[in-house]
């Protein structure tokens, strides 16, 4: 599964870049309005960082204000993909996009039907939102499910982005449903780094190290280089 970020903060993609996780960036109004300047801006810089898929969010609520800014966004870097919510001015755009070789990203979709009419309109990406659904008592995660079920079905050519994540067992989830794609808040991904055993075996490492070192000095690494052996 491809881990996304969730985030418009520049310094949070980057950082999981060199953390060697990162395959593509999603961005929306809500994620850019926390950063402010220049959308365009944002989005360079992002493209820059990550030569994965990198999801710009319209705002227009008619098709030729999506087309508009859809094609705009494409023109800014070429893992652009353009994000246009569910409906019926929305499939429109991504059908019409889809047709001049710009790639779109279906998001607010709730229902697998949703899913479904989007695949077929041409959007590469279908985003389920599941932390949304589960917060009004449903499970977001069976769309997902039923999404990853109609694609491999019907061979058709699009991704699973499971959106809204809350959590890490979200993550655990999504890649066993067969999401191909998980977009994820910073906090979330750190939450999946970290462990409080391993956190734990770390400093007893340390402190045994110590201990030793104490007791009767080791060097941990020689000083004379090591030969490489013929092949
Ligand atoms: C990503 O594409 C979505 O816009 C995002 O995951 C929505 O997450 P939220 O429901 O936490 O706002």
């Amino acid at each position: 599964m491809k881990i996304f970020l969730d985030t418009a903060e520049i310094e949070e993609i980057r950082t999981a870049a060199r953390w060697g996780v990162l395959d593509g960036v999603t961005t929306n109004p809500s994620l850019f309005a926390k950063v402010g300047g220049s959308y365009d801006d944002v989005l360079r810089q992002i493209c820059k960082i990550t030569p994965g898929p990198v999801s710009a969010e319209v705002v227009a609520e008619d098709v030729a204000g999506m087309l508009r800014e859809g094609r705009h966004f494409a023109k800014l870097a070429p893992n652009i993909v353009v994000k246009i919510p569910m409906g019926e001015e929305g499939l429109e755009a991504i059908a019409r996009l889809t047709a001049d070789g710009i790639k779109t990203n279906c998001t607010l979709i709730f229902s697998s039907n949703q899913g479904l009419l989007a695949a077929k309109a041409g959007a590469s990406l279908l985003s389920p939102f599941v932390g949304r659904l589960d917060d009004i008592n449903e499970d977001g995660m069976e769309v997902v499910r039923e999404l990853v079920a109609m694609v491999n079905v019907h061979g058709l050519k699009t991704e699973v982005l499971a959106a809204s994540i809350r959590h890490p067992r979200h993550m655990t989830q999504a890649a066993l449903a067969g999401a191909h794609i998980a977009t994820v808040p910073q906090k979330i991904l750190r939450q999946m780094i970290h462990h409080p055993l391993t956190d734990k075996g770390t400093l007893q490492f340390r402190k045994d190290w110590e201990t030793v070192q104490k007791a009767s000095p080791k060097k941990m690494l020689d000083d004379a280089p090591i030969a490489v052996a013929a092949s």
